[in-house]
């Protein structure tokens, strides 16, 4: 039996699984955090349900409708920006495993590696096109394989940045495409154009913008309407509620997808002041709230979460993806992980159920405490907020 074929035969196991699971549960409908009873309940003969998210929610609105499970799935971190990574045949067999779990939203760019992980997510999903969705990014300027750290969003990049990424994904359509920082020497409304062009050539279905301004959202979205908008979000970074950009969004019926949801893994609590991250491959040496010193006063947030989470059977991750969740209906928040372990236990979180003052007491205490180091140093915080 080849791999793949194994592969399929293991997936048509864990679909019976996941279907058997179901009918012996109530499946919550869920579009909010919901606290299933069955939950806190012995299963029959001691077996765990298998998990398999139904949950589905809109992002965006009227041409720009694009429908996704309720949390999707950052696949950066299986080779960029996270240290170490499992070899590329875990890494696929964990995104199968995602497919499997009910997640139709994967999202990837063409900056991560450069260019390997949209080449993983690729090779991962293609056999499932047209059932899940991979989304991807433009801007960041890469040539010959290489980041330049500048911006290239000019119409005749954006195009050639397009077909490129179909190649690498092994789509005909990208069904959404999102510019990954603003570009100050190309006018948004050229941005704009050219992704309404490529949307009647049906070569990307819905666009995106990352880390932009409420503004610059309302010009871009005037001249071909924006499906949603993908910026940091989270417990410990809180800026969008602030700057106008939830606000916008909700006026003008545009998702949200919170990236970093759990800060890049800290809000879960298996980071600390020892951890040592891979010089090479993670960013967060480079940010200000993942220096040692950072880490060990910001450790008292995760503290908060386990200690709240430990009255209701949930955990520091969940929590702060419920969070997010429970703050809009149009959210999708987009954990990363390498570990089946970590996905299954994210995806459960839709399990759960608190109050409106549940988590209003959570966001206060958390917000009690005050936060150390910024979430970006001088360099990237440049590149955000146009
Ligand atoms: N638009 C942008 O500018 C931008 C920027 C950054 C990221 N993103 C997107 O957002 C996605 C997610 O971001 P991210 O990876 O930075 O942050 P994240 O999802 O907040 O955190 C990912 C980290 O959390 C750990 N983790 C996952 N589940 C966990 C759990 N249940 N308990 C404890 N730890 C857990 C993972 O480690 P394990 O592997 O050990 O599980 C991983 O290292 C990326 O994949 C990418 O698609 C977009």
């Amino acid at each position: 039996m080849s791999d793949r074929e194994k592969g399929l035969s293991r997936r048509s196991f864990l679909k019976t699984a996941a279907t058997v699971g179901a009918a012996l549960t109530v499946s919550p409908a869920l579009n909010k955090v919901q606290a299933a009873a069955s939950d806190s309940k012995p299963v029959s003969k001691g077996k765990a349900k298998a998990v398999n998210i139904t949950a589905r929610r809109t992002l965006g609105s009227g041409k720009a409708t694009f429908e996704v499970s309720a949390l999707g799935f950052g696949v950066m971190g299986m080779t960029y920006n996270r240290s170490y990574h499992p070899d590329k045949a875990q890494c696929i067999r964990l995104l199968h495993d995602a497919v499997d779990r009910g997640v139709t939203l994967f999202d990837t760019a063409i900056i991560y590696g450069p260019l390997n992980n949209e080449l993983l997510a690729g090779e991962a999903l293609e056999e499932f096109r047209g059932k899940v969705n991979v989304t991807t990014k433009f801007g960041h300027e890469v040539i010959n394989g290489k980041a330049t750290g500048r911006q290239d969003s000019r119409p005749a990049t954006i195009r050639r940045y397009c077909e490129e990424s179909l190649k690498r994904l092994r789509l005909d359509a990208i069904p959404m495409f999102y510019q990954h920082r603003f570009d100050p020497n190309t006018p948004v409304e050229d941005v704009a154009g050219t992704i309404s062009d490529l949307i009647k050539e049906g070569k990307v279905l819905h666009w995106g913008m990352c880390e932009v301004s409420a503004a610059t959202i309302r010009k871009a979205h005037a001249a071909c309407p924006l499906t949603a908008i993908q910026s940091e979000y989270h417990l410990m970074h809180r800026e969008v509620e602030k700057n106008g950009v939830l606000d916008v969004c909700r006026e003008l019926g545009i998702g949200f997808v919170p990236y970093s949801p759990m800060n890049r893994g800290f809000l879960g609590g298996d980071l600390n002041e020892y951890t040592e991250f891979d010089p090479n491959n993670d960013n967060r040496t480079t940010l200000p709230r993942f220096t040692p010193e950072a880490m060990r006063a910001n450790y008292r947030i995760v503290n908060v979460l386990q200690r709240f989470g430990r009255e209701r059977g949930m955990t520091a991750a969940q929590l702060s993806l419920g969070w997010l969740l429970q703050k809009e209906p149009w959210i999708v928040p987009i954990p990363g992980t390498t570990k089946l372990s970590h996905l299954e236990e994210n995806l459960r979180t839709l399990d759960f159920t608190l109050s409106a003052e549940e988590w209003k007491q959570l966001e206060d205490s958390v917000a009690a405490i005050p936060i150390t180091g910024d979430r970006y140093n001088a360099e990237q915080q440049k590149q955000v907020g146009f």
